[in-house]
């Protein structure tokens, strides 16, 4: 399937796509992370159009059967860790990435890296990857413990330190849970860390990964 030829992909086509092919409680989320991350791309002086199309796209393969992720991912190239074979799940942005790029051909590589970044991130993850990271965090339906702090610091403060909240937010998530933190976590802390003084990762498991 390819549906638009040019880097330009029109913001409509891109959200017609989504809704027929997601159920409809996952295109809503995709729509707020949308306008969310349109929003947070003003304030930061980013690419609103690139933020939008990528907080649009960027649950393109949620829906995928773990099998069919890890199917997919194989076919194509995209490296599958141990982390990732045990909860395919983590694959989503990387392999929605890669299908995107088939999908919509020439959409442009910042938006395939947002996309890509969304789950565990990228290093580095640029300030683009961040907006629409943060974005999918705390887009208006979004509530657990904390949101609306991240919101309000979302409002007032600097991009690295929304970032690095949000994405302390996500690590103190998955130490709750007791499950295993992804190995790229580390990286990004580290970047995390070499921007904001601070690192997202749990104090009662800081040398994890
Ligand atoms: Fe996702
Ligand atoms: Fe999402």
């Amino acid at each position: 399937m390819s549906l638009a030829p040019t880097s330009d992909i029109p913001i409509d086509l891109a959200r017609e796509a989504v809704h027929a092919r997601l159920r409809s409680r996952a295109a809503a989320h995709c729509d707020r992370t949308a306008v969310t991350a349109r929003e947070l791309a003003a304030r930061f002086g980013v690419d609103e159009q690139a933020a939008e199309l990528a907080g649009l796209l960027h649950d393109w393969s949620r829906e995928e059967p773990d099998a069919a992720l890890l199917a997919y991912a194989e076919m194509h190239g995209i490296s599958v860790l141990d982390e990732e074979r045990a909860h395919p799940y983590l694959l989503h942005s990387r392999v929605a990435a890669e299908q995107l790029r088939e999908d919509f051909r020439g959409i442009r590589l910042d938006v395939l890296s947002a996309v890509a970044a969304h789950t565990v991130g990228v290093v580095p993850m640029t300030p683009l990857d961040k907006v629409v990271y943060i974005a999918d965090a705390i887009e208006p339906e979004r509530a657990y413990p904390g949101v609306e702090e991240l919101r309000e610091t979302a409002a007032n403060c600097p991009l690295d330190t929304v970032f690095g909240d949000v994405y302390a937010s996500s690590v103190a998530f998955v130490c709750e849970k007791g499950a295993v933190l992804h190995p790229m976590t580390a990286l990004v802390a580290a970047q995390v860390e070499r921007e904001t003084g601070t690192s997202p990762l749990c104090p009662k498991d800081g040398e994890r990964p």
